[in-house]
């Protein structure tokens, strides 16, 4: 199925696959909408990963999720990974992508934090959010290809529209606003969501690449404001308009579960904030532009040392 109009699913988790044997990976699986993730993923059968930068704290996370949905000790596993460390990605893929993975949710992220670097002098929530997630993505791809119809879910924000992908200032301080940093990053998701189903299309595989997104959730990613009135903003729309972590990860999981979403359209959730549909709609005009696309992945290629589906790029007509 392929559409150009939204696809609004009532019961998409009515829809999902049995998950029994499946090895999947959630990216910050140790907190807010991460941890929702895993369990959903868990309770259908998976095999969960999780990469977390704090592996004791996630170890508490894993232990209380399995104990309250009595699920097997083996179920959900805690595995080191710091998104802005080449050999702790590295070592994550090696030691994950051992076996075949059927589902890939490309989830954690840092937001609106003072200017930073990552080792190499990229901008840390750009570095962080994307750069990571596109070199973990490249090692786990052989794990990805060698199970049947796997999914890579990257989760980025509905705001992505707004931002702009300057790859050329990515180590640019000058003019550095947090919200705006993180915004780039939440688009270069959306933009690297749609080009890598592109490319894994073209090179004729059986992966496909889904973008997917939370709405506003109150989660702890809304307390990292350096500016004290943007905390307080934001957290009011957080209890006034934000969905708990649970509802809020609808879109996100039917884009990772269910059998009737596809990877041209964009999934969140929708309607009431208890209970929300979830729904796709078409991607906005610069998570299409296929220029952006190719610029992104060679940018991204070349600060990361990672190079992976460089043959799959599609012709730019
Ligand atoms: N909450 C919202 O309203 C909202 C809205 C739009 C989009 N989103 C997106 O939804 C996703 C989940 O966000 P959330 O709200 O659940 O945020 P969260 O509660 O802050 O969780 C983010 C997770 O990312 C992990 N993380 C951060 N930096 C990392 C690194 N360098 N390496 C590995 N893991 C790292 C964090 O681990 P630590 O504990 O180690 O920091 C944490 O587990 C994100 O992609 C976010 O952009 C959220």
């Amino acid at each position: 199925m392929t559409t150009n109009v939204q696809t609004r699913l009532t019961g998409p988790l009515a829809t999902t696959r049995d998950l029994s044997g499946h090895r999947a990976v959630v990216t910050g699986g140790a907190g807010g909408i991460g941890t929702v993730t895993t369990r959903a993923l868990a309770e259908r059968g998976a095999t969960v990963y999780i990469g977390a930068r704090h592996t004791e704290r996630a170890e508490v996370v894993r232990h209380s999720v399995l104990a309250a949905h009595r699920l097997p000790r083996t179920r959900i596993q805690v595995v080191a990974l710091d998104l802005t460390d080449a050999d702790s990605i590295r070592r994550f893929a090696d030691e994950v992508g051992q076996a075949p993975i059927q589902t890939l949710v490309l989830n954690a992220a840092m937001s609106s934090v003072p200017f930073g670097r990552d080792a190499n002098g990229t901008e840390l929530q750009f570095a962080t959010n994307h750069l990571g997630h596109f070199a973990l993505t490249g090692g786990l791809l052989p794990a990805l290809e060698s199970s049947a119809g796997a999914r890579v879910v990257t989760v980025s924000s509905a705001l992505y529209p707004n931002g702009k992908l300057d790859l050329g200032r990515l180590d640019d301080p000058s003019g550095y606003s947090p919200g705006r940093a993180y915004i780039r990053s939440k688009l270069a998701n959306a933009v690297f969501a749609v080009e890598l189903d592109r490319r894994l299309v073209t090179a004729g595989g059986a992966v496909r690449s889904f973008g997917a997104h939370p709405g506003m959730a109150r989660t702890p990613l809304h307390t990292t404001y350096p500016s004290a009135v943007t905390r307080v903003v934001t957290g009011m729309l957080a209890r006034t308009i934000g969905r708990d972590p649970e509802p809020a990860d609808i879109g996100i999981l039917a884009a990772a579960l269910s059998t009737e979403v596809t990877p041209d359209l964009f999934w969140g959730p929708i309607g009431s904030r208890r209970n929300p549909h979830a729904i796709g709609v078409p991607y906005a005009r610069p998570a299409k532009d296929r220029a952006l696309g190719a610029a992104l992945w060679s940018a991204s290629e070349t600060l990361t040392g990672v190079s992976f589906l460089s043959g799959s790029e599609p012709a730019i007509r």
